[in-house]
């Protein structure tokens, strides 16, 4: 099928019930027009996830080239970074010269990119430089679906709660999987201090609603202290992952795929450590402290004090 977000010789093809989109006949190692820019942002908005395959990204094309869409924004794990590329973020277990230069504990509990800061990465670009042939799938949920999908009394409910987002109690999870990570310091504790998101943020662009919930980063509603509180937040957990708003992602070397973080949650899963090497570099695109204020609903304005 091609839809209408299809342009010039580039062909747009939904990837899966629940969400995405392949984008056939692009070459990101060439330089783009603007139109064709403005076409993969309608075609990222629309379906939240694009896969561009069989690419050949030289670090800085990468980076040039998600600049496009957005400032980029460095992560919180800065031994990860790349040497003299700190908009890279390498992820896996790949090693150079003896040591490991890939983290390999990214993502293992469903959540929305960085959504411990006061304004969360926008969209996340994922290259696959070496991609197991087995494991390793990336997992996608629709937000969009989950909240369209909540009965309307919950919906009214969750309108005006705030989710506490909090690196240190990701951070706590972190380290209880990965004994090898070394502990929060005090500095990296004071630069991410616990932040309020509301549950329900729109789209800064399409004004589309999304359920912004997630576990990995969540200890529960601003309002809502005490079991309500989290009985509420497990609920929205558990309904967030219905099967029909997920995609699993299979990567292939020279996959790149872009995804939203308003309207879309995701999950890495195992591989085997051993046999195989896994390498990803990643560009984060932040939203601008004016998208995040388009993305908050009028409802949610007001900040629980
Ligand atoms: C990420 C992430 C999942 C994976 O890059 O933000 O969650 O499968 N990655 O590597
Ligand atoms: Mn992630």
């Amino acid at each position: 099928m091609v839809l209408d977000t299809s342009f010039g010789p580039v062909q747009v093809r939904p990837l899966s019930p629940a969400l995405g989109a392949e984008v056939v006949g692009l070459d990101l190692s060439q330089p783009l027009a603007d139109e064709v820019i403005n076409g993969l942002k309608a075609a990222w908005d629309r379906y939240a996830l694009l896969l561009v395959r069989g690419q050949k990204l030289e670090p800085d094309v990468q980076i040039a080239f998600s600049r496009r869409f957005g400032a980029l924004q460095e992560v919180a794990q800065k031994q990860y970074q790349m040497q003299g590329r700190p908009e890279i973020f390498i992820i896996g277990n790949a090693e150079e010269g003896g040591k490991r230069i890939a983290d390999v504990s990214v993502g293992r509990l469903w959540h929305s990119d960085q959504s411990f800061i006061a304004f969360p990465a926008l969209g996340s670009a994922l290259y696959g430089v070496a991609c197991p042939p087995e494991g390793a799938d990336t997992l996608f949920g629709n937000s969009y679906a989950a909240y369209e999908t909540l009965p309307d009394e919950l919906k009214q409910r969750i309108e005006t709660l705030h989710g506490v987002h909090s690196f240190a109690h990701y951070y706590a999870g972190l380290r209880q999987r990965d004994p090898s990570q070394a502990p929060l310091t005090d500095e990296r504790r004071k630069a991410y201090p616990d932040v309020l998101h509301p549950a329900v943020r729109r789209h800064p662009r399409t004004g589309r609603r999304a359920l912004f919930v997630n576990p990995a980063y969540m200890t529960g509603f601003a309002e809502l202290p005490g079991s309500e509180g989290t009985a509420l937040m497990e609920r929205l957990f558990v309904h967030q992952l219905d099967s029909t708003f997920l995609y699993a992602h299979k990567w292939r070397d020279g996959d790149l795929l872009m995804w939203q973080n308003i309207g879309l949650i995701h999950v890495a899963t195992s591989f085997d450590t051993e046999r195989y090497t896994r390498r990803m570099h990643r560009t984060t695109i932040a939203a601008s402290p004016e998208e995040y204020r388009l993305s908050l609903l009028p409802e949610a304005t007001r900040l629980a004090s």
